[in-house]
């Protein structure tokens, strides 16, 4: 009895249980009466009878007006309920829907900002910026996971490039050390077969041939020295020690510390330049050897030809300048190789033969002078190779006083 009446109280409500059991009560307190009437047959008391017939019927249909009203405030909750059973799946949908929005905005905001980060990284480490990457923590995802892969790679970069330098400068000294060899054979040939013919022949000899040979060996231990200064020179990367200079007069020496080679090789050199020409400001040493080194790379490309040298001074089309202009009928250089022959180490010649840094280093004696040098070659026919240098603001005349 009490389950049921705590079911009518949660499908009913507390309030219209109360209702409804008032209304029972009144009903059955009314019946009793009509009970009791019925049982005593008291013809005092009989008139009352229709009275309460009366309100039981009145009492009756209000009852059922009231489980009418009851049903139908059912019926409305029911349908009600149907409404919002038909429309939850769809509200369900909507919520689903924004939330997934928001949840791929959310991760693809997070993914495109690390990811944004990364291609700094990268940007940075193309750029030859081979220091870790911050936070260099391992957290528990794929990106910090990248991360540590590209350190572990940026520290093996680091690595392998010391090495690289290493094996380079092992190298430089080794090709180096060769051309100074290389370089040194001519004349201590010369000296030591002079010297054996002296030797020799030093009976049958009259004086001026004995002086003559003598001199040349002098010459030839003059030229040795000044080649293993030269190569000092080209080795070190001394300071500019400027004077004024005369391009003719400075190209005339130079043309004598190559005049040996000249000859071997019988190059017929044209020397051209005007006497009135300005001087220029510069260091004697490294302007001779950038003309030296010009000189000997020519002198190498004429190997298997009737070498022609021809060697000019004139004032540039840019003005405040003078160029001097080194050519010859050389081999040329071809079109693939002509941007590369400034580069350090680059060079086509044997080992031994070769350093490759020639033409590197008088690019860099010229720049640091404040001038250029500007190439034009003709594979098979020939080079041009133009020196361009300041002139010097400076009068002779005044320098002189
Ligand atoms: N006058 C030239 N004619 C042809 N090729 C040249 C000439 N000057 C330079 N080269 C090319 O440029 C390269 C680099 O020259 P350089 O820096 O002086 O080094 P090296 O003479 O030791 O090879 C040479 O190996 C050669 O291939
Ligand atoms: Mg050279």
């Amino acid at each position: 009895m009490k389950a049921s009446e705590s079911e009518l109280k949660s499908v009913l409500g507390e309030h219209n249980l109360s209702i409804l059991t008032q209304h029972l009560e009144d009903y059955l307190a009314l019946l009793r009466q009509l009970e009791e009437l019925d049982r005593n047959r008291d013809p005092g008391v009989l008139p009352q009878q229709p009275t309460i017939e009366k309100n039981l019927r009145e009492h009756g249909s209000l009852m059922v007006s009231f489980a009418l009203e009851l049903s139908e405030q059912e019926r409305q909750s029911v349908r009600s309920m149907f409404t919002w059973a038909k429309r939850w799946p769809l509200v369900f949908l909507i919520v689903l829907l924004a939330l997934a929005i928001w949840e791929s905005n959310f991760l693809a905001r997070q993914m495109i900002g690390r990811l944004t980060r990364l291609m700094n990284f990268t940007k940075r480490i193309a750029e030859g910026d081979f220091s870790p990457i911050m936070p260099a923590r391992k957290y528990r995802d794929e990106f910090s996971n990248v991360n540590m892969a590209l350190n572990s790679m940026m520290h093996e970069l680091n690595r392998r490039q010391e090495l690289m330098i290493e094996s380079h400068k092992l190298r430089a000294i080794g090709t180096l050390t060769a051309g100074v060899a290389h370089e040194l054979n001519n004349p201590i040939n010369n000296i030591t077969l002079t010297a054996a013919a002296l030797e020799e022949d030093y009976a049958d000899l009259n004086d001026d041939e004995r002086i003559d040979m003598i001199k040349d060996l002098v010459s030839q231990a003059e030229r040795s020295g000044k080649i293993v200064k030269n190569l000092l020179d080209f080795a070190r990367e001394s300071e500019i020690k400027t004077e004024q200079l005369n391009l003719g007069q400075l190209l005339e020496e130079t043309l004598k510390l190559a005049q040996n080679e000249i000859k071997l090789r019988k190059v017929h050199v044209d020397f051209d330049f005007d006497d009135n020409l300005p001087s220029i400001h510069g260091d004697r040493q490294q302007i001779s050897q950038v003309f030296l080194n010009l000189i000997l790379n020519s002198l190498d490309a004429m190997k298997d030809k009737k070498g022609r040298l021809e060697i000019s001074i004139a004032r540039a089309d840019t003005p405040g300048f003078l160029v001097t202009e080194v050519k010859d009928n050389g081999s040329g250089i071809p079109g693939h190789i002509l941007h590369r022959i400034f580069e350090p180490f680059f060079t086509t010649k044997s080992t031994g033969k070769g350093t490759g840094l020639g033409l590197s280093v008088s690019l860099g004696i010229i720049q640091r002078h404040g001038g250029d040098i500007r190439v034009e070659s003709a594979p098979g026919l020939g080079s041009v190779f133009q020196v361009l240098l300041p002139i010097t603001e400076v009068p002779a005349a005044i320098k002189n006083d």
